[in-house]
């Protein structure tokens, strides 16, 4: 399904780090990237009856959530879900090497079971009308060769998903952790560039080890689009300059202090309705990256989280952000 939706920039899903709190912060920043939620399993909403965690604000637009399962019931009952809570697109997780993942037969290990991907996809686009697209690896343990991956992309693409996020390095499901599988195996971005000649009428975003805004631009020669992850969470205040840089506007954020503000509104306003302190300004961490006084300002949230007084210490806080 074509879509109008802007995934030049894109902030890769994360669990435990991109919640809608994260999110709402990362939207303060820039207006143009689209967001993700961290992966949720079709198994917790249907059966564990989690359906909160798919709470979300208003002004996160556009953000996609993500999906992992390969229950093509499931997956239609999910997406349909998603759809109704106002999600712009539903992302289907085929990167995830996890055991715990491995175990309930989703994530990496669907990279061995195109036909199968193609098949939920499918059924999972006809039960919606939101964009519906797959975040993949390259390959998983020895299959390594691009000739894999693009077989892989050959028949995925039937379902009629154009959409393909490509984490540009094989899974390895025996012997690494997930976070050794983000950074051991060799990244290929000539893998993903070649996809993006074999397959021109894909949308393909690229992901994986890319640190900044300079090496996006390089990216979007050969991609239509980025997914940065923990680069974006450990410094998000970069994101400001996707604006300027990309789409020639204006950048409407002026200052970290002005974020810190706005933000700490939003946080005031969340504990009122029962969200955890802690969960919220931990996210605040990486706005004071590079600055003279970080390690005081992480030290001051900790304090804040500790005393549960955003009130008493809002001004400190601010104070230790140099601009
Ligand atoms: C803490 C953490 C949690 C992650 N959780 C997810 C997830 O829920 N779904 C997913 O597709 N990828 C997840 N990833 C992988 C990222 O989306 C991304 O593919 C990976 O970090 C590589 O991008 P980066 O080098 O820009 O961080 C996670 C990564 C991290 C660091």
């Amino acid at each position: 399904m074509s879509s109008l939706l802007d995934r030049k920039f894109c902030v890769a899903p994360m669990m435990q780090y991109t919640d809608m709190h994260d999110r709402y912060l990362l939207r303060l920043i820039s207006k143009k990237i689209f967001l993700y939620t961290e992966m949720i399993s079709t198994g917790s909403l249907i059966y564990g009856k989690c359906y909160d965690q798919l709470e979300f604000n208003n002004e996160e637009h556009p953000v996609g959530v993500q999906l992992g399962g390969s229950d093509i019931n499931d997956l239609i009952e999910c997406s349909k879900k998603c759809e109704q809570y106002g999600y712009d697109e539903i992302n289907l997780n085929v990167g995830c090497p996890s055991d715990r993942v491995q175990k309930g037969k989703f994530g990496a290990c669907l990279m061995l079971e195109p036909h199968l991907v193609s098949e939920c996809l499918s059924n999972m686009q006809n039960a919606v009308k939101i964009p519906v697209s797959i975040k993949c690896r390259l390959g998983i343990d020895n299959h390594e060769s691009y000739e894999f991956l693009h077989n892989f992309i050959s028949i995925v693409k039937n379902s009629g998903t154009n959409i393909f996020i490509i984490h540009a390095r094989n899974g390895i499901l025996n012997g690494l952790s997930p976070r050794q599988n983000r950074n051991i195996p060799p990244l290929k971005y000539e893998y993903v560039y070649k996809l993006k000649k074999d397959f021109p009428e894909l949308e393909i975003i690229i992901n994986g080890g890319i640190k900044n805004l300079d090496d996006s631009k390089n990216h979007l020669d050969k991609v239509d689009g980025v997914m940065i992850g923990r680069a974006a969470y450990d410094n998000p205040f970069m994101l400001k300059d996707i604006e300027p840089m990309f789409y020639d506007i204006k950048s409407q954020t002026n200052s970290k202090k002005e974020i810190l503000n706005l933000y700490l509104e939003y946080v005031e306003e969340k504990i009122d309705q029962g969200h955890n302190l802690s969960r919220m300004m931990k996210h605040l961490f990486g706005l004071s990256r590079g600055d003279k006084y970080a390690k005081s300002f992480r030290i001051k949230i900790l304090e804040i989280i500790k005393n549960n007084s955003i009130k008493e210490h809002k001004k400190e806080l601010e104070e230790l952000l140099v601009y």
